[in-house]
């Protein structure tokens, strides 16, 4: 056989090798995948990633890389929704599989969109912790913040799993472990069932619930030493913006740092 007839295995434009699967819940799961030499990001940006349609057409989703930029391979944190045209189908990913990963970072929850500040504020709902797992791995984020604060909402504890798990691990990281040390703190609650800590984050911070038991001693964040990211529905963001522009906080961007970013989860 000469060289002209061998056929080429097809393979997927941008592809990459999924080299690990997590499932948490029948709604969540995270995967690990090659990561393209090409590609720098900045911690908290998101890609676009996906699979090829019935249609011959790449289906193509936004997602935030929820590993952090010095990692060799690359971390996603999705929902599965059963009739989403793309986590229908990713949901079944195996390792082995190939993905389509578009190596063009982009998004404004990254450390450059903020004012320095003393204490850094994540605030997510669902899979909108994804950003906040890639920054929380970050060494940069503990060297420009005294204190960095993790709140998480879901539904559930189940669902809150995937974060739990790697916050707790963090200080005893071999890498990022002396980076963090005792300055992240994590407030995760839970909305429908019975857990530590209850209720929306958002409520939880008009009410002075949160910095209670956190031990702030504060009520409300300070535009001069607070910062905050937010990721979550449209409808958290929202409310998210609201209290945090009650406070005094603007909203920042990659061109014009302030004190807080606010970025939409993504939902199949
Ligand atoms: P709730 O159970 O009260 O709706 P989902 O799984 O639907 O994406 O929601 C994730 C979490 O975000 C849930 O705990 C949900 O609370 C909470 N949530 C939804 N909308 C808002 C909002 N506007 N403000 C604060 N939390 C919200």
């Amino acid at each position: 056989m000469t060289d002209a007839q061998i056929k080429p295995v097809p393979t997927l434009p941008d592809a990459q090798t999924v080299t690990e699967v997590e499932h948490y819940t029948d709604r969540l799961f995270r995967f690990r995948c090659t990561r393209p030499q090409s590609l720098r990001f900045r911690s908290g940006e998101f890609v676009m990633i996906g699979l090829m349609g019935d249609n011959g057409k790449p289906l193509l989703r936004a997602y935030s890389i929820a590993s952090p930029s010095w990692d060799e391979e690359l971390e996603f944190y999705s929902i599965k929704v059963p009739d989403g045209p793309l986590t229908s189908r990713l949901q079944h990913i195996k390792a082995g599989d190939e993905i389509i990963l578009r190596p063009k970072p982009v998004g404004t929850l990254v450390l450059d969109a903020l004012l320095p500040g003393k204490r850094l504020w994540f605030f997510a709902t669902g899979t909108g912790i994804a950003p906040f797992a890639s920054l929380m791995r970050e060494p940069d984020t503990y060297e420009r913040y005294d204190e960095v604060i993790m709140m998480h909402t879901c539904r559930d504890a189940a669902e809150l799993e995937y974060g739990r798990q790697l916050v707790e691990s963090l200080p005893n990281d071999p890498l990022i472990g002396e980076f963090v040390g005792d300055k992240l703190k994590y407030y995760p609650t839970t909305t429908r069932d019975d857990f530590a800590h209850k209720g929306r984050i958002t409520e939880n911070l008009i009410s002075g619930k949160a910095f209670a038991d956190l031990g702030l001693g504060i009520d409300k964040l300070d535009p001069e030493t607070d910062r905050g990211m937010v990721c979550g529905s449209l409808a958290f963001n929202l409310d998210m913006k609201d209290i945090l522009e009650g406070w005094g906080l603007n909203e920042g961007a990659n061109s014009e740092p302030a004190e807080y970013v606010v970025e939409k989860a993504f939902v199949d």
